[in-house]
């Protein structure tokens, strides 16, 4: 049995606690503070989501009309589900299998299971993705990627992820990264790497808003994000919201039952959850900002997804005083945004395998990494030599990401919510109250929105586009 230490003298007396696994002892790592663990959870929930897809999809879905709607779901279901994951993983003290298992029974041990197959099939696409963060850094840096026309600069980000080798080396310095911040263990790596990563990404993203609000003509872009425009506003806004808020929280696959059971047992779990929902949406938001008004400043239009970071941002930048300086502070917070979240879902796994076939974390990280990259370079190649083969109409990336948001995170999110609200309620209530220790007067308003509003909710999103997708699909 692996005990696992610390690297921290001052921290090491008590953070850790043991427990009960299979009748043996286990000396499990945990969080050297409550900071620690926000800005690691804050670290999982802002991705690439944040910058790429929340602008958009705010401007474009009713402004500020949008925004209400995404921050009541976010008050809600977000920070509901997001304190019930981080209450299963202390409770039990395990990775989801073991958790779902602990708490629900043998016939539950698949939700978890799920969870971990979500997170390493998003990794083989974050981390391609993350590869290019860091091409465009380095690029940005030696010039190769700066300036030009959208046209021009749209023709290189298609050279760049149609060749063969350059992603998939980029892919591994973003994985070898990624997995030597794991490899260093809960506190004296993950933590330590997010106390210092997210402050800075916070810092630059301001750093950035600033420059984009006081271009001229930035008002534009102000306007399509915070104009309320309620006749923009159908059932179709409402499901995109609440997909978003929960893509966008790391909800649904586990990560925050595998941060929650490295917590210690007197953290206050509601608000902490309130820490990272407040911080998701607050990075959002000033994504929005930063984006849009600079991408309408200089006259071009918005999208969604790797078009605008890659191609429409980088235009701008090019226009832009100090262009090519912005534009390296935007691809290295990019980079951090990726990989604080590429870390967290390196973790589901590792607890895993760690726990339940008793791997060094090592090894389970090792595996995890090459199971990972195997399955990143198809994933890379469907953008380029591979692009003729298609399933569903879709490449091999596409289709892996879209199976996740559409399908598998939902799903995790019905059991998550089913498994609090009706099976092993008492316990994670008492979990929330920290044993009775805490007052939590809004315990049943949680709870039903546990039981009955987060997976009516979730199940509408899940099954309403269904019939259109397969129609579309066939
Ligand atoms: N929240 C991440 C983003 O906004 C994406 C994501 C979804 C994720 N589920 C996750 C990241 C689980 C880490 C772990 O980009």
């Amino acid at each position: 049995m692996r005990i696992y230490i610390s690297n921290s003298k001052s921290e090491s007396e008590n953070t850790f606690n043991s427990h009960n696994l299979d009748g043996l002892t286990m000396q499990r790592e945990q969080w050297g503070s409550r900071f620690g663990f926000i800005m690691a959870a804050a670290g999982s929930a802002v991705g690439l989501g944040n910058v790429w897809k929340f602008p958009y999809l705010a401007g474009s879905e009713g402004g500020s009309a949008f925004l209400i709607i995404y921050i009541a779901f976010m008050a809600t279901i977000g920070i509901g589900l997001m304190m019930a994951e981080i209450a299963i993983g202390r409770s039990s003290q395990l990775n989801p299998v073991g958790a779902f298992r602990k708490l629900g029974g043998a016939a539950w041990s698949w939700a978890g299971g799920l969870g971990v197959l979500t997170a390493i099939i998003i990794l083989s696409y974050y981390s391609v993705i993350g590869g290019w963060t860091i091409a465009y850094f380095v690029d940005t840096i030696t010039g190769a990627t700066f300036g030009g026309s959208a046209e021009s600069l749209g023709s290189q980000f298609g050279a760049l992820v149609s060749d063969t080798t350059r992603p998939l080396i980029y892919d591994i310095i973003f994985l070898g990264l990624t997995l030597a911040v794991v490899i260093a263990g809960v506190s004296a790596g993950i933590e330590k790497a997010v106390k210092v990563l997210m402050p800075l990404l916070f810092l630059m993203l301001i750093v950035l808003v600033a420059r984009s609000v006081t271009l001229d003509g930035a008002s534009a872009g102000i306007d399509f994000l915070m104009k309320p425009k309620w006749a923009e506003v159908d059932m179709g806004t409402v499901s995109a919201a609440l997909g978003q808020a929960f893509f966008s929280l790391s909800l649904g696959m586990g990560a925050l039952i595998t941060y929650g059971s490295y917590l210690d047992k007197k953290t206050n779990i509601r608000s902490s959850a309130a820490w990272v929902c407040f911080l998701d949406t607050f990075v959002a938001v000033l994504a929005g900002f930063l984006v849009l008004p600079a991408v309408f400043a200089f006259g071009f239009d918005p999208s969604a997804g790797p078009g605008l970071t890659f191609i429409t941002l980088p235009a701008v930048f090019s226009d832009m005083w100090g262009g090519q300086l912005f534009q390296a502070f935007f691809f290295f917070m990019l980079f951090v945004a990726a990989i604080t979240s590429s870390i967290s879902l390196v973790s589901i796994p590792v607890s895993y395998f760690t726990e339940q076939f008793r791997m060094s974390r090592v090894g389970a990280t090792l595996t995890v990494g090459v199971i990972v990259f195997l399955l990143s370079i198809p994933c890379s190649l469907s953008l380029g030599i591979w692009s003729g083969h298609t399933l569903f109409g879709y490449g091999v990336l596409d289709l892996l990401s879209n199976t996740v948001d559409w399908y598998l995170l939902p799903i995790g999110g019905v059991a998550v919510s089913v498994l609090v609200g009706w099976v092993a309620y008492d316990k994670i209530a008492a979990e929330l109250t920290n044993q009775g220790e805490l007052p939590f007067p809004m315990l049943i308003v949680w709870k039903w929105i546990m039981r009955v509003v987060a997976p009516v909710a979730i199940a509408w999103v899940l099954i309403g586009p269904l019939w259109e997708r397969l129609a579309a699909a066939a």
